[in-house]
């Protein structure tokens, strides 16, 4: 099999077969398939597109081109959620300690920012001290200890995206359906999670700029975790605005620390809500939607939720104290407020 050829039958609209997106794969995560070629078929797969058989090819081998992570170790029905990103979107910040107080346990690896959009890793490490370079042993321990862990994408999980991804995003190959689902659903699958719940986002703020794009996308990952065994869900949420009010690692923190008070800002309380109820659900600890609610109302109005991320930063070597004295959390060394010269509201941002 030969590089050159599977770059011309894509480019001339052929359909790849297993075997070809398998060789591709392989060969690029060795090093055995230079950069050039992959940026070749990348702008090819951009044109041409694939079909629903090679997305699905393509998500299996890069998913199995690390390690597969076997989180049987871990008792319960593991439940991921996973965002396309966006901005101010802390959602996992405060939805990760709501759905492990109701019971589901979270083994949860997370990004950092990607473009304009936000990472979980970075706004984490505003707690003073909190670490997520845990062990893979270590990790499973928290989450059966204290039922949530959250750490880092490590170098073994799914190096064929990581590659890809960093030569996408250089080429200008990210936007394309197939690319994006085959990236985000191999890192899912790779991380071993029984249920995988989607927020996929559209609006200017998204990579999914219109509603009709992120709907093809949410069907196309929600069919590729239905194939490759696990139960899947996705939302489309709004990101023509950011999400809440704050926009920025530490306030970002600040705000999911409110939510969990019962203080945060409503639609980002909903979306929570909304994907909480679709994890409890998905898990097996509520039967329905109306139960899941009730259930993720009641572990904030007890305060559990919010004690369950104070163990969480705790058991990640982070100062805890944060959690209920947000002025602890690091602050920008220039602050400057920006006054309107005129009155009127804010129609868009
Ligand atoms: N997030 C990913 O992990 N991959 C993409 O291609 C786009 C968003």
């Amino acid at each position: 099999m030969r590089m050159y050829d599977i770059i011309m039958k894509k480019r001339n609209g052929g359909e790849l077969s297993d075997e070809e997106i398998k060789f591709f794969v392989d060969g690029y995560t060795a090093g055995d398939i230079r950069d050039y070629q992959a940026a070749a078929l990348m702008m090819a797969v951009y044109f041409q597109k694939m079909t629903e058989r090679e997305t699905f090819a393509l998500t299996m081998a890069m998913a199995k081109s690390g390690e597969m992570l076997n989180l049987d170790m871990i008792k319960g029905i593991k439940v991921d959620k996973h965002s396309t990103g966006g901005v101010g979107d802390k959602t996992s910040l405060a939805l990760a300690p709501m759905v492990a107080a109701c019971g589901i346990p979270v083994a949860k690896m997370s990004g950092r920012g990607l473009g304009h959009t936000g990472g979980t890793i970075d706004k984490l490490e505003s707690f003073p001290g909190f670490s997520t370079a845990l062990s893979t042993d270590r990790f499973i321990e928290n989450v059966n200890n204290i039922g949530i862990s959250i750490i880092g994408q490590t170098a073994e999980l799914a190096p064929a995206d990581k590659k890809l991804y960093a030569l996408r995003d250089v080429t200008a190959t990210v936007d394309n359906m197939s690319l994006i689902a085959s990236s985000i659903m191999s890192k899912k699958l790779a991380a071993g999670a029984d249920a995988i719940v989607l927020d996929v986002k559209t609006g200017s703020g998204a990579f999914m700029k219109t509603e009709e794009d992120a709907f093809l996308l949410a069907g196309e990952m929600v069919k590729i975790g239905k194939n490759a065994g696990k139960y899947t869900a996705a939302v489309v949420s709004d990101m023509d605005q950011p999400l809440g009010f704050a926009v920025g690692n530490a306030l970002e923190v600040k705000e999911a620390i409110d939510t969990l008070k019962g203080n945060g800002p409503e639609d980002f309380e909903e979306l929570c809500f909304t994907l909480g109820s679709l994890m409890l659900v998905a898990g097996g600890v509520a039967a329905n939607d109306n139960d899941a609610k009730l259930m993720l109302r009641r572990v904030i109005s007890d305060g559990s939720a919010l004690k369950k991320l104070a163990e969480f930063v705790r058991a990640q070597g982070g100062d805890e104290r944060a959690v209920y004295d947000t002025e602890l959390l690091p602050k920008a060394d220039i602050v400057r407020p920006v006054i309107s010269d005129r009155s009127g509201y804010i129609s868009h941002i």
